[in-house]
């Protein structure tokens, strides 16, 4: 399916975001501020994970996308990156079953290059398995950085387009590693930090954004439901005015 990108067309503007992206932050500082160390947090954080993704099919949301590891999470100290990836292997060996039964797509996009050859074919396994459901899909952006995705998508496009010296946006966007889903409606970052930290640049044009100071282990579906109404209080302009938008619904 194409989507509408935010740029080139007005989209819809659904009451319950289709998609939402989530920098699942603040595991580290969670566990720091009751003595316990740092793999506590990101331990706790799956679980949060089991309890967003429920609230997800509850809710009717297509699309909910994680940012589990980016591209410069490989600068923490080297025992904290192993454990995440172990953390990584064991929750796929007890979720994607799970979430297969409960017709759950899962997808992981980044460079996955860079992991350990079991833990790939793991992904690429878990991939293939739940790839014809329909519910939710369920994207874990790992090893992912934002600027990575446009360079890559930039490659296949300049090699799908030979000789080509003019391009556009329309051209760009299939090559994007999030070419299934539409862009994100609500963006949400827990753990107090206002920044995008290199998630998803280019998909992130129009996605209305929100911040709560809640560490990610303590995110739970009141707090997506907080999120949630904030985007439907929210007026999605697109560039154009409010009485535009007004005389369009
Ligand atoms: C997010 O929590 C998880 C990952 C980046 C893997 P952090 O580990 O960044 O937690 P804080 O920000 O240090 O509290
Ligand atoms: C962003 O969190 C990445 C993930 C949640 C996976 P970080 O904790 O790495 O972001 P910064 O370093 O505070 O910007
Ligand atoms: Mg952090």
């Amino acid at each position: 399916m194409i989507f509408k990108s935010s740029t080139t067309a007005v989209p819809d503007t659904p009451l319950v975001p289709r998609h939402v992206a989530i920098i699942m932050d603040g595991n580290g500082r969670w566990a720091t501020k009751r003595l316990l160390p740092r793999v506590a947090g990101h331990v706790k954080g799956v679980e949060a994970v089991r309890t967003v993704v429920e609230a997800c099919v509850e809710r009717g949301i297509e699309y909910l996308t994680l940012f589990a590891f980016s591209s410069e999470n490989w600068r923490r100290p080297q025992e904290e990156v192993s454990l995440l990836m172990r953390l990584f292997v064991t929750a796929l060996e007890r979720e994607v079953s799970k979430m297969h039964a409960n017709n759950i797509r899962l997808k992981v996009v980044g460079d996955l290059s860079r992991f350990d050859p079991k833990l790939q074919e793991m992904i690429a396994g878990a991939m293939r398995k739940t790839a014809n459901n329909t519910r939710l899909t369920v994207t874990v952006c790992a090893n992912y950085g934002g600027r990575w995705d446009i360079m890559q998508a930039t490659g296949k496009m300049v090699a799908a387009n030979p000789g080509a010296t003019d391009f556009t946006e329309e051209m760009l966007a299939p090559h994007l590693a999030m070419a299934y889903a539409p862009e994100p409606d609500l963006f949400i970052r827990t753990g107090g930090e206002e920044r995008i930290s290199n998630f998803l640049l280019w998909q992130l044009a129009y996605s209305e954004l929100y911040f709560t100071d809640t560490f990610w282990p303590d995110f739970d579906s009141q707090s997506l439901d907080a999120a949630i109404a904030s985007y439907q209080s929210r007026e999605r302009r697109f560039g154009r005015t409010g009485e535009q938008v007004a005389k369009k619904s």
